[in-house]
């Protein structure tokens, strides 16, 4: 069950805020190399690096311009290769983060599609005529707020994208794409990665015939944690999650597993059964599970969350923040309870099966930095498809006090640094034994030494909140989600605390129930 990833803890690289080597303010790929080794430290074994292809930065690079280079800015080839290399020395192996769905509308390939609909590459995207009264072909609306499609003047066409308008989607039925985007596959695993994370591949296949989406009514409009979206008014039965996905799946797994490597696909998908299609024979070797990142503190809600997709959805990457929500921290109340409560949680999933994955910060507990509205740069916000501007998860690494943080000597970061405390620094908490990056370290490593955690059998002992518990094998996690003291009941047997997220001494024997401390977690082992 499950490849060699089910091993590794997985890490997020938000490539230009982690660290500037060279004083210009961008984070870059020598710098990633510099702190590969902290990462190591940290337990991490896969690291996945956001996209660092040549783009205009529309959307902060999900907007590439050309899949085979680098974006100056952020390194060069050599770069990479050095970087490839010290991971390989470190024993991390790297995810690229591939971005199928749509181009840059910088990328030749839409620039020659412009030229009119004799071009070489028009039918590379998606192109109609406009409605039968005038307008947009259909009323799909666009994930970042307005209609999905943007109109071509001169060739009077609509062209589909279901992101910013400088993100025009690919057309995956024609074969060409398909042909090239094998190509681009192999060339990246050729040159040393381990796979691909996959950026929104439930999207990449539309409906052929392109339906109007019907409208979720009024009363069932959920917001999400980044505030209501006009994507949450629609039922996307047309624009995502078609059944011949599978098939081109099927076709990159082709490419990647006789390599040994990866597809971890960010599939946006909340129930369990619907999901586990991706990777259970779907041709997906890992997907994101979203259920967490979606959710504030509600403990709850938790159950459902977990226990749901948990042995139900094979090669889960269980996610508490991206670059894309609010960071846990934030979710779950600010510090020094959302801090207390992101542990509890990553402790809680540890020996879920699947994989933890981090998003970088987390590990020192970062909390979303506020940003000025006149300085955000996030399409999302600034095409109205939702309230929540991604730049205050997208702020740099905070690496040591000072004023540009230990990530950079320039007097400008292309991001807001916000206000973080010394504490709160790399720096800080790789000196205190007592931090949450030692927290998180310990966690790790106690998942690398107990095999049962990674592998063992999957039995939930107690699954209604606020008290959790579940053995694997023989480990058992118990977690007290709730404002009291708790006691949550054990497997069968003795147990022996050997984790505590509150960090008080472990060691003790427990049979039957183990007491619990307030939205804390403990991790056992049974005894003999
Ligand atoms: C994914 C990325 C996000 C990006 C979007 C469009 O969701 O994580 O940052 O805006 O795809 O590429």
């Amino acid at each position: 069950m499950g490849g060699w990833w089910e091993d590794l803890v997985g890490y997020q690289v938000y490539v230009p805020s982690f660290l500037d080597s060279n004083g210009d303010g961008w984070g870059d790929l020598p710098g990633v190399t510099s702190r590969l080794g902290y990462l190591a430290d940290l337990g991490v074994g896969l690291v996945w690096l956001s996209p660092f292809h040549p783009s205009p930065f529309a959307d902060h690079g999900y907007d590439v311009a050309d899949y085979r280079s680098l974006n100056p800015r952020l390194g060069d080839l050599a770069d990479l290769a050095a970087l490839l290399e010290e991971a390989g020395r470190l024993g991390l192996r790297v995810l690229m983060d591939l971005v199928p769905n749509h181009t840059s509308s910088a990328h030749a390939w839409f620039t020659d599609a412009l030229t009119g609909p004799g071009a070489a590459h028009r039918d590379w995207y998606i192109w109609r005529p406009p409605g039968p009264g005038g307008g947009p072909p259909n009323n799909w609306v666009s994930r970042f707020g307005g209609p999905a499609w943007a109109f071509d003047q001169a060739s009077g066409e609509y062209y589909l994208h279901l992101f910013a308008p400088e993100q025009p989607d690919l057309n995956w039925r024609n074969p060409a794409v398909a042909a090239e985007f094998d190509d681009i596959m192999a060339h990246w695993l050729d040159f040393g990665f381990s796979g691909f994370r996959l950026d929104v591949p439930h999207v990449v296949l539309k409906h052929p015939d392109l339906p109007d989406n019907p409208e979720v009514p009024a009363e069932r409009v959920r917001p999400d944690v980044r505030g209501a979206t006009e994507w949450g008014r629609f039922e996307h039965l047309y624009d995502m999650d078609q059944p011949d996905l599978f098939d081109l799946y099927r076709r990159w797994q082709a490419i990647t597993a006789p390599r040994g490597a990866m597809l971890l696909g960010e599939v946006n998908i909340t129930e369990p059964a619907r999901l586990a299609r991706y990777t259970d024979g779907g041709g997906l070797d890992a997907v994101f599970w979203f259920g967490l990142i979606e959710q504030l503190w509600e403990p709850e809600r938790l159950p459902p969350a977990l226990v749901g997709p948990a042995g139900t959805v094979p090669g889960l990457a269980w996610v508490l923040s991206s670059h894309d929500r609010p960071r846990a921290p934030t979710r779950y109340g600010g510090a020094p309870a959302g801090r207390r409560r992101s542990l509890a949680l990553a402790a809680l999933t540890v020996g879920l099966p699947g994989f933890p994955f981090l998003y970088q910060g987390d590990e020192l507990g970062l909390e979303d930095i506020d940003v000025p509205a006149d300085q955000v740069q996030d399409p999302l916000v600034l095409w109205g498809g939702a309230t929540y501007a991604r730049d205050r998860a997208r702020s740099p690494h905070p690496w040591a006090p000072g004023p540009g943080l230990g990530f950079t000597t320039a007097p400008q970061a292309w991001m807001p640094l916000g206000q973080r405390e010394p504490s709160e620094t790399v720096e800080a908490q790789v000196a205190d034994r007592g931090s949450l990056l030692h927290a998180y370290r310990e966690l790790f490593s106690l998942r690398g030494a107990e095999e049962d955690l990674r592998r063992g059998e999957l039995a939930w002992v107690s699954s209604s909140a606020p008290l959790l518990s579940y053995r694997r094998g023989s480990t058992a996690v118990a977690a007290n989600l709730g404002p009291g003291p708790g006691e949550v009941p054990l497997p069968p047997g003795r147990w022996q605390a050997v984790y505590r997220t509150d960090r008080s001494a472990t060691g003790t024997g427990h049979e039957g129930r183990v007491p619990v401390a307030p939205e804390h977690v403990v991790v056992l082992k049974t005894l003999p």
